[in-house]
């Protein structure tokens, strides 16, 4: 069933109160509900029955102001709970029962190992207790748990601690009271035998707070960083937007078993120990990175999300993009300077190319707000989070920081306590900024990445360059026209030194200081005409990624191979670089599939040797811009995917740089040793990234020394970044020494869930070589091992995902073996958690891209779980439904 985001309601009734007993048992729960509610004068039905959700929970009784209904009187079925005739305040009890230990959909209340752990976002809440599971319905939650003392020694929930007994059974009882109202998608309970990292924190204000990371005992000695990148965040949400931490204890938990990174619940954050969990044996430079920036999205979630919160799931982008956006901020000013920020940057557009530009490119494309849905767990997607942060951050650059965060106040001190919709943000920034927006809008209405085509034409006479720019965006499912966008469009030119040069208009008698000059595109069309100029620019447009576009600047070979070599803007430095090596595939390629053989073009290798060799450069950019672009990337622009001739192309790229600069890789490597004990700090990090992507080169080129030092690196690390970083080169090689190292570190992480996933990882996206089992096999067999669950999320992202999605050459076989097996594997999943059946279901999202005859296979294998449509889960028929675009 479809719904529409134009079909909202407001609730028929409110409900100011809350308080929820629970006697918890993980077979089975027992929770009284009682409810203080009463009609909405907002709504204009007349007498409207009150409507509860409820799934998978069983009604005991249900009674109005201590009178117990008789059947009759209320009407349940697998929906939920209708009673008609409320229509003035009561008093509402209702008794319910689940089961934790049943629940494999994570999605409620859920058995994690010997914890109970909760997950209500977006509609678990139904899965614990009838109630109105919509987020413009805030109420105030007292709840109180009693358990056994042995089984559950620590019992949570949001808020503060009132009471705490020891009742004559035996049992405990405890009691939280939340000050704030909230809707109930931010509920949560834990409770098991946890222990806690804690710490006191001075606010700002002068008010002292309890901050507290709770994980099973064996993992308290993982949880220092996160409890410190928790008062980073704090900190830095008073510094850098004059937010304050309303409350007196603030808590993060950790769980091996969650469906995605971690969940916003007031005060109660619960984390995927995937995103909460460090120390340098299970985490990597990477890890920690991500463990920060959660952190951060989490907590500032507590303003945008928590205290001010979304009116329906359609203006989920109003708390995600924004926290998004929030967090990659923090991420960047952790790191400090400029050129640190850079790498930040090219980090979250990286992730935003890959993952994004390809959903705006197939069949479940959306505009970051949707117009609609059948499950709204499908729409927690890159586009709502990555792309809706990227238009927060392009009203930022159009207004400047200063307005926008004058805005970012309005927004907050208008709308706190209530549940809004994206306009209320919108309507803000256009207050504060005094400038219309409308035309800003269409990028929260519109799906599909806009195609920006610049042409030039130098005028060698008057010296003035006219630059020519043209907008258009590719019609998606059901939007076949696409109106212009609003986009900021930076542009900075380049003299033959590489130096900067003003940016100044033909009719502007005076020529602005040098550097970049913001415009903006309003129309399909724009034409610019430039003057004052020496000599004819190289053109760096788009700077910083100004916005989420793809764009054709239409320069040459050479023209980027200048810029990767002088552009004083370190993202467009990368990005000339980044776009040399993706033609470089491109051109391999396409050889392959002509069978022409070429030779990687001498202008890229001599490119990467610049780079690597500029003592200008920190280790962290040149890591990050010598990074051979993913094949998946690289693929999506082919007219016709053929992942073997792409695998091929990539291959031998990688082999010639190597080859080409190999003793300066192998120097490399050695002068980034990075010597003590470990430290994530950025330069550190980045010493660590450029060695072994040094070593990476060098043994691609077949280095024997490179070899040598990898394995040692392997058995001497005191770190885990470079334990698997030389993990997985062997994997992706074909040395003898591999299935030994394989094995070694099998035994020695066996007991860590962490590091199984990393090496699962490894097994999935590792290449297979001739006169090896295929990966296909590999994985197979993996599925069936010990350490591996089909319950376990973690287990399946770190397995399935990465043969499906990571390991293009090895997943499309010609005989579409690998499409059968991911057919098993989503129909397996979806009987267990569709949440999680849903994700991995989408890994044939673009079928239709790719040769005829493994399109053709792709076709059959989705087909062959259409034809299982009455099996299927609501999150995973909508998937399946729209790649096949019915
Ligand atoms: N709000 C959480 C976060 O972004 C994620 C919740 C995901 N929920 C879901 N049903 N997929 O931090
Ligand atoms: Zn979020």
């Amino acid at each position: 069933k479809t719904i529409y985001r134009g079909d909202y309601r407001a609730p028929t009734h409110l409900i100011d109160s809350i308080r929820l007993e629970f006697d918890l048992n993980a077979e089975e729960t027992l929770v009284k509900s009682t409810l203080e509610v009463r009609p909405n004068p907002e709504c204009t039905e007349k007498d409207p029955p009150l409507f509860l959700n409820g799934e998978d929970i069983t009604l005991r009784s249900v009674s109005i102001d201590g009178r117990e209904l008789k059947d009759g009187e209320y009407k349940v079925d697998s929906n939920g709970l209708t009673i008609p005739g409320i229509t003035s305040a009561q008093k509402l009890e209702i008794v319910n029962t689940f089961s934790p230990k049943a629940n494999t959909a994570l999605s409620g209340i859920y058995a994690s190992g010997v914890n109970l752990m909760s997950q209500c976002e977006a509609q678990g809440f139904r899965r614990i207790t009838f109630f109105e599971d919509r987020p413009d319905v805030l109420a105030r939650y007292t709840t109180v748990i009693r358990g056994a003392t042995e089984d559950f020694p620590v019992m949570l929930s949001n808020g503060n601690l009132t009471e705490e007994k020891s009742l004559e059974d035996g049992r405990r009882e405890v009691t939280y009271v939340d000050p704030f109202p909230k809707p109930c998608y931010l509920f949560a309970l834990v409770a098991g035998k946890l222990v806690s990292r804690a710490s006191k924190f001075d606010l700002k204000d002068g008010r002292t707070v309890d901050l507290s990371v709770w994980v099973d005992p064996q993992d308290l000695d993982k949880t220092e960083h996160t409890l410190e990148s928790l008062k980073r965040a704090i900190r830095w949400d008073e510094e850098r937007w004059g937010l304050e931490l309303d409350l007196k204890d603030f808590k993060i938990v950790a769980t091996n078993d969650f469906n995605f990174g971690a969940m916003e619940n007031k005060g109660l954050n619960i984390f995927n120990s995937r995103c909460a969990l460090a120390n340098p044996k299970v985490a990597t430079d990477s890890d920690y990175l991500r463990i920060e920036g959660v952190v951060g999205h989490e907590y500032f979630h507590n303003w945008t999300g928590d205290r001010v919160t979304l009116r329906d799931w359609f203006q989920l982008t109003l708390k995600e993009g924004l926290t998004v956006f929030r967090d990659q901020e923090f991420s960047a000013d952790m790191l400090g300077e400029p050129s640190a920020r850079a790498v930040q940057r090219i980090r979250d557009v990286s992730v935003l190319r890959a993952a994004q530009f390809m959903e705006d490119a197939g069949p479940m494309a959306h505009p970051i707000r949707p117009e609609s849905y059948q499950n709204i767990n499908n729409f927690y997607t890159s586009t709502v989070y990555e792309k809706g942060a990227e238009v927060i951050r392009m009203l930022q650059t159009l207004l400047g920081r200063e307005t926008f965060r004058k805005g970012f106040d309005l927004y907050i001190a208008r709308n706190d306590g209530h549940a809004v919709t994206c306009e209320a943000f919108i309507n803000a920034m256009a207050e504060a900024s005094g400038r219309d927006l409308s035309e800003f809008t269409n990028w929260y209405s519109q799906a599909g990445t806009p195609r920006v085509t610049v042409r030039r034409h130098w005028d060698e006479v008057n010296h003035r360059l006219t630059l020519n720019v043209r907008q258009s965006t590719p019609p998606t499912p059901g939007q076949s026209v696409k109106k212009p966008f609003l986009i900021p469009f930076p542009v900075a030119f380049l003299n033959s030194r590489g130096e900067e040069m003003p940016v100044q208009l033909a009719e502007e008698d005076e020529a602005p200081a040098p550097g970049t000059r913001m415009f903006e595109l309003t129309d399909e069309t724009a034409e610019f005409v430039f003057g004052g100029l020496e000599e004819e620019p190289v053109v760096s447009l788009n700077r910083g990624f100004a916005a989420p576009i793809i764009l054709d600047a239409g320069l040459s070979q050479e023209e980027l191979a200048f810029l990767a070599a002088n552009d004083p803007d370190p993202f467009n430095r990368w990005d000339a670089m980044n776009r040399l090596l993706i033609d470089a595939v491109h051109a391999q390629t396409r050889a392959r599939l002509l069978k022409t053989p070429e030779d990687v073009s001498p202008l890229v290798i001599s490119a990467a040797s610049k780079i690597l060799r500029d003592e200008n450069l920190s280790p962290a950019f040149k890591a990050v811009a010598l990074t051979m672009p993913g094949e998946k990337l690289v693929a999506e622009e082919d007219p016709l995917i053929d992942p073997h001739a792409v695998h091929a192309g990539w291959i031998a790229v990688r082999q010639a740089i190597g080859e080409k600069n190999i003793s300066a890789f192998l120097e490399t490597a050695q002068a980034n040793i990075v010597e003590g004990p470990y430290e994530p700090t950025p330069e550190k990090a980045g010493k660590r990234a450029l060695r072994n992507l040094a070593l990476g080169y060098a043994h691609a080129a077949g280095s024997p020394r490179a070899a040598i030092m990898i394995k040692d690196q392997f058995m001497t690390a005191n770190n885990l970044t470079d334990k698997l970083a030389a993990l997985h080169m062997m994997a992706n090689s074909q040395t003898p020494a591999k299935q030994d190292m394989e094995v070694d570190a099998l035994k020695a992480w066996y007991h860590e869930p962490l590091l199984i996933n990393k090496w699962l990882t490894i097994q999935a996206t590792a290449p297979s070589f001739p006169g090896e089992a295929r990966v296909l096999e590999r994985v197979r067999e993996l599925t069936r091992c010990p350490f591996f669950s089909l319950k376990n999320p973690n287990n399946v992202y770190a397995l399935l995902l990465g043969y499906f999605q990571q390991n293009p050459s090895e997943f499309h076989l010609a005989d579409g073996s690998g499409y059968a097996f991911w057919a098993e594997m989503v129909l397996e999943l979806n009987r267990i958690n569709p949440q999680v059946a849903a994700r991995v279901a989408r890994s044939l999202d673009n079928w239709r891209r790719y040769t005829p005859a493994l399109a053709e296979k792709m076709h059959a294998a989705l087909e062959s779980v259409e034809a299982k449509r009455s099996e299927l889960s609501p999150n995973v028929a909508e998937i399946i439904e729209k790649a096949l675009g019915n």
